[in-house]
């Protein structure tokens, strides 16, 4: 039985329009994945195809409004200690230091403070932030507030890590240490994890897995096997591999499709605008393509 199966999901937003009703927005059009135990699976797609809506379903924070999620063969009514979330932007809270931040969601679970605050010190100095357990989150810089995120999702220590690009704001050396100390913490420890990001490289590093979204309503493209074995994982030329190069290749290829649809129907969109001059459509078009292509 898969960790993680999602049948047909469909998810729509109401939008309010300018005769103050509400238009459907279909998010997503009908995912389906199976996550197997133990197994790190990426998610890739072009900007706004549904990957976060996605995360929210499994997390439980939402619910899908067609088809079912379920995690080991039951369906997901709502949150669950089984699963942690580390979201694109932080969520600490500013009243709390680091250590607090990062004990608090052990304060549910385990009534020992000793052993929450020794839980929690070990997993602050696992992502590099031993000195700072007394600061304040005002007082670290954007990549180390991260870092304090994913420490707390860490220590509660779920059998489901949901990771929405907890890596797109650190430096690219952090970023990559992080990668190594993610995919070692998660194999050891056996963790089923779901990961959005946007790099393809990061996606072919830690994937044992990667399934490419398509354009909203997002429905899953593809899922590609990454064939990378750990050994090669840990080698540091692991870019320079055959399998990375080719993987990373496919990848690009299938995204890319998705990113041109993208960038088609927002010069459509423009262009059915009466307020758009033809030069100004262009010119959106442009600018629209390039920030969906620099976030890749
Ligand atoms: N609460 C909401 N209300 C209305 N529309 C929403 C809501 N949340 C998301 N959307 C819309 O749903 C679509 C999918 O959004 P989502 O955040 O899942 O995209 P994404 O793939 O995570 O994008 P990104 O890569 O930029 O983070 C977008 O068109 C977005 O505008
Ligand atoms: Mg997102």
């Amino acid at each position: 039985m898969a960790k993680i199966e999602s049948v047909n999901v469909k998810k729509y937003f109401k939008i309010k329009n300018k005769g103050n009703q509400y238009d459907e927005l279909p998010a997503l059009g009908g995912v389906d994945l199976k996550i197997d135990q133990g197994e790190f699976m990426v998610i890739v797609g072009p900007s706004g195809c549904g990957k976060s809506t996605f995360l929210d379903l499994v997390s439980g924070l939402t619910l899908p409004d067609e088809g079912t999620i379920s995690i080991d063969g039951k369906s997901v009514t709502g949150p669950g200690l089984d699963r942690a979330i580390v979201f694109q932007q932080n969520a600490l809270f500013p009243w709390r230091t680091t250590l607090k931040n990062v004990e608090f969601g052990l304060e549910s679970i385990n009534s020992d403070k000793d052993n929450r605050r020794e839980i929690a010190l070990d997993y602050l100095s696992l992502v590099g932030l031993s000195g700072y357990y007394n600061h304040y989150p005002h007082q670290l810089s954007g990549g180390m507030k991260q870092r304090v995120s994913i420490a707390r999702a860490l220590a509660l220590n779920p059998g489901i890590l949901l990771m929405d690009e907890p890596l797109a704001a650190l430096d690219a050396q952090t970023r990559e240490f992080l990668q190594r100390d993610i995919l070692r913490i998660s194999k050891e420890s056996h963790k089923t994890v779901l990961f959005i990001t946007h790099s393809i490289d990061e996606a072919v590093f830690l994937g044992d897995k990667v399934a490419v979204m398509s354009a909203r309503p997002g429905i899953i493209k593809q899922v590609l096997d990454i064939p990378l074995t750990a050994e090669q994982r840990t080698r540091d030329d692991v870019a320079a591999t055959q399998e990375f190069v080719q993987s990373r290749q496919t990848l690009w290829k299938l995204l890319k499709e998705e990113v041109i649809k993208v960038q088609e129907a927002q010069i459509r969109f423009q262009s059915q605008s009466p307020a758009q001059s033809p030069a100004r459509v262009s010119g959106n078009g442009l600018i629209n393509a390039v920030r969906v292509l620099t976030k890749i």
